[in-house]
């Protein structure tokens, strides 16, 4: 039986295949509807290492300026034994297991939507990881927000990040990571700020705290770890990811995740909260998180995709059958996942899922 995190991402993904966004159909609506975890905050708050953490992989593009200027679907699929390797939905026949040419990849697959230009784009780019070192999850790294255009990049841009980033979080399905360096006043960071506007009560916000080994001697995070600084429904959650000298140095990520176990459990400040703290307890709890709200807005999705079908089922009817043009092949492809998804939300009915195993 496939986890429900990868079939709302097969959604996902068929979405953006049939790419009509912004058409008169049920699609987009469908796409807006799907549990996601959006990961937010300003430049170099530690975006791209929590991701990188939470993989065990150095894969994502760096450098100064804004890197990620199209959405990042990332989904992690946890694989018993064998070698860890990645896919891109744009490159459909191509394992990589090399990890530097993802990278490059990512770079690549964004200059050729946004032209060269430094422009940012909405239109995702979708990568699955398979790896005996993740859990199943499904991250969307986004622009990071900045306060400046930098050379070459419009004026335009300050704002055009902000939008894109809000209009994923104001969606009431998504589950916002909102990432603050703990080396910066909490009151001045962009992700709280715009995590604030759409979600209030904090009922949907995860905050991350970075850099807590780069804090000023005598102080530390326990006031924010503890909720004292800024309320969220759920626990905050620090980490200790890699420092610049140490991605110098490549130091692997498994060695690094172990390092910042043992920070915050040598840390007499931390001690105590240690359980609650890293890469790796952010990752198991993130899963689980997803795995459960996907299966609260099953009966909803459900609907939608009724809709979706007959909708889908009307557009090939327009396109005339025997199809043989590329978008009949991919509305014949949703409507399969559509008809999946159907398939366990009757097995949901009856509280058992096709293995036997209680849901
Ligand atoms: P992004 O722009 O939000 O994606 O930020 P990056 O993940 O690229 O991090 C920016 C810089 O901060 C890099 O040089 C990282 O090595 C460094 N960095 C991120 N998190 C930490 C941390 O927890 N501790 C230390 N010492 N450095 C960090
Ligand atoms: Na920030
Ligand atoms: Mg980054």
């Amino acid at each position: 039986m496939e986890n429900l995190i990868s079939l709302v991402n097969k959604l996902q993904r068929a979405c953006t295949a049939l790419g009509d966004h912004g058409e008169e159909s049920a699609l987009p609506t469908l796409w807006d509807s799907l549990p996601a975890i959006a990961v937010v905050g300003g430049q170099s708050s530690g975006k791209s290492s929590v991701l990188e953490s939470i993989v065990g992989k150095d894969f994502l593009p760096r450098g100064s300026g804004i890197v990620t200027r199209r959405p990042l679907v990332l989904q992690l699929h946890r694989i018993d034994e064998g070698r860890e390797y990645a896919e891109f939905m744009h490159l459909p026949r191509k394992r990589f297991t090399d990890f530097a040419a993802v990278r490059k990849e990512i770079q690549d697959e964004t200059d050729r939507e946004t032209g060269r230009t430094k422009q940012i784009s909405p239109v995702p780019i979708h990568l699955s990881i398979y790896s005996p070192n993740v859990v199943n999850l499904t991250l969307i790294d986004l622009p990071g927000l900045t306060k400046v255009a930098v050379e070459g990049q419009p004026e335009s841009i300050v704002a055009d990040i902000e939008n894109m980033v809000r209009s994923f979080i104001e969606k009431p399905n998504s589950i916002i990571l909102a990432i603050s360096p703990a080396n910066q006043d909490l009151a001045t960071s962009d992700a709280i700020k715009i995590s604030r506007e759409v979600d209030p009560k904090g009922e949907r916000t995860f905050g991350v705290l970075t850099k807590i080994d780069l804090m000023d001697k005598g102080t530390d995070a326990v006031d924010i770890l503890e909720g004292r600084s800024y309320k969220l429904q759920f626990p905050w959650i620090g980490v200790v990811n890699r420092s610049q000298a140490d991605i110098n140095k490549s130091v692997d990520m498994i060695a690094a995740r172990r390092r910042e176990r043992e920070y915050f459990a040598n840390t007499p400040e931390y001690k105590r909260l240690a359980h609650r703290m890293g890469s790796e307890h952010l990752g198991k709890m993130l899963s689980k998180h997803l795995e459960q709200v996907i299966k609260s807005r099953i009966p909803g999705i459900q609907s939608l995709i009724n809709k979706t079908i007959a909708e889908l089922e009307a557009e090939l009817h327009r396109l005339g059958k025997p199809i043989a043009t590329d978008a009949g092949g991919k509305l014949y492809s949703i409507m399969e996942i559509c008809r999946i998804f159907d398939g366990i939300y009757k097995e949901h009915l009856d509280g058992v899922r096709p293995g036997g195993e209680k849901i």
